[in-house]
């Protein structure tokens, strides 16, 4: 499968592009192109089609929009010091699209048909990728049922889709975000889609974001379903918890027990943490855990982590049995160190030693 390549012939004018770029935040603009690849039973991938950015018409019958089969990605492009333009890891994020797509019956994406196809996006769009550190070209590659009928099936089509946005930061401020722990929703279930990245998990999740937001909180952190107790990940981010402090810290992160969502900045911090000098660790951690951590000043820092956040400080955590508080407000010293270790290797300041960055132009 190629990508065919008929792009916008009227791309935004130079000024205006940088304008919108210039206003940063998340997901507020899009690039002038976009890709699309159809598949079907019958035929299997159609090539892709590399075209100017728009809407798409479907039928009012079609599956995606009833049953909710729709699997997502999210990556980023970064400006590299010599001009040339990297992805991190795309092919992490080749195998985990494979992944949610078998588990939402969709059909799998080969893995280097999927790379090809953002490559070809960002190097099209290369002048809406910003250029300084800590923002990028967020990408959102994702699969929807086609089928037009209402009966309750695995589709026999879907359309796969590519867009690209300029991003700075996620969250609005870079203080520490407040977190409501959640004890009346679940996320994810054994043997649910926690560990897929699909669209019915979020929508799944805002109501307990609505509950987040009347307690005056950021984000929801999610229990595990069964006790309630372990603590699993946020909204669309996974979390690190700091032990100690200084050259002896810890760092670990809940243990993936088949409901998280497996994050890629999750495991690259694995690395990250170790090359810093930090023990890191794979672990159960509860809620008690966490608030005893806290008061006890054995919890130092927490952060939270993904693709679109990066590494983000978390600060008060409030939950039905009561708030407590990590840090000052700002991120500590060690949330810092990774982030910044993160963004540099990214950014192409820091040596790869990973071999994580996959250079585009
Ligand atoms: N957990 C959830 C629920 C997410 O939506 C995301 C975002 O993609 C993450 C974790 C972090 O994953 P990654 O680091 O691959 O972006
Ligand atoms: C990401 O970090 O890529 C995400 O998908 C998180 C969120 C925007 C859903």
């Amino acid at each position: 499968m190629k990508v065919q390549l008929t792009p916008n012939p009227q791309p935004l004018a130079a000024d205006l592009r940088a304008a919108k770029i210039a206003e940063g935040g998340f997901g507020k603009y899009y690039t002038d192109n976009m890709v699309v690849a159809e598949w079907s039973e019958v035929d299997g991938w159609t090539d892709a089609t590399l075209k100017p950015y728009g809407p798409i018409t479907l039928d009012p019958a079609t599956a995606v929009f009833h049953y909710g089969q729709e699997i997502f990605e999210g990556m980023k492009a970064y400006a590299q010091p010599d001009g040339g333009i990297s992805l991190f890891r795309p092919e992490a994020n080749a195998l985990r699209f494979a992944k949610s797509a078998k588990r939402l019956a969709l059909p799998e994406m080969p893995i280097d048909f999927f790379i090809d196809t953002v490559k070809e996006l960002v190097k099209q769009d290369r002048a809406w990728v910003p250029g300084n550190i800590g923002e990028s070209l967020y990408i959102r590659p994702f699969m929807i049922a086609t089928e037009v009928g209402l009966g309750v099936r695995p589709s026999n089509k879907a359309m796969y889709l590519l867009i690209a946005t300029p991003a700075s930061a996620y969250f609005t401020s870079s203080k520490a975000v407040t977190v409501w722990i959640s004890t009346e929703y679940v996320r994810a279930a054994l043997g649910g889609t926690g560990e897929a990245k699909c669209g019915g998990n979020y929508a799944a999740s805002l109501m307990a974001q609505k509950q987040a937001a009347a307690e005056g909180c950021d984000q929801v952190v999610w229990l595990d379903a069964k006790e309630r107790r372990y603590v699993e990940e946020m909204g669309g981010m996974n979390l690190y918890f700091v032990k100690g402090t200084g050259a002896d810290a810890t760092i670990l992160t809940p243990k993936l027990t088949g409901t998280l969502l497996p994050g890629i900045t999750r495991d690259s911090i694995l690395k990250v943490g170790e090359d810093l000098g930090y023990k890191v660790e794979e672990t159960m951690l509860t809620i008690d855990d966490w608030r005893d951590g806290v008061a006890s000043g054995e919890i130092s820092e927490i952060f939270a982590c993904g693709t679109a956040a990066v590494v983000s400080a978390v600060g008060a955590a409030k939950s039905a049995h009561g708030m407590w508080q990590t840090g000052n407000g700002e991120p500590g010293p060690i949330t810092a160190a990774i982030r910044k270790r993160l963004l540099d290797i990214q950014h192409g300041v820091a040596e790869d030693t990973h071999g994580w960055n996959v250079r585009v132009c």
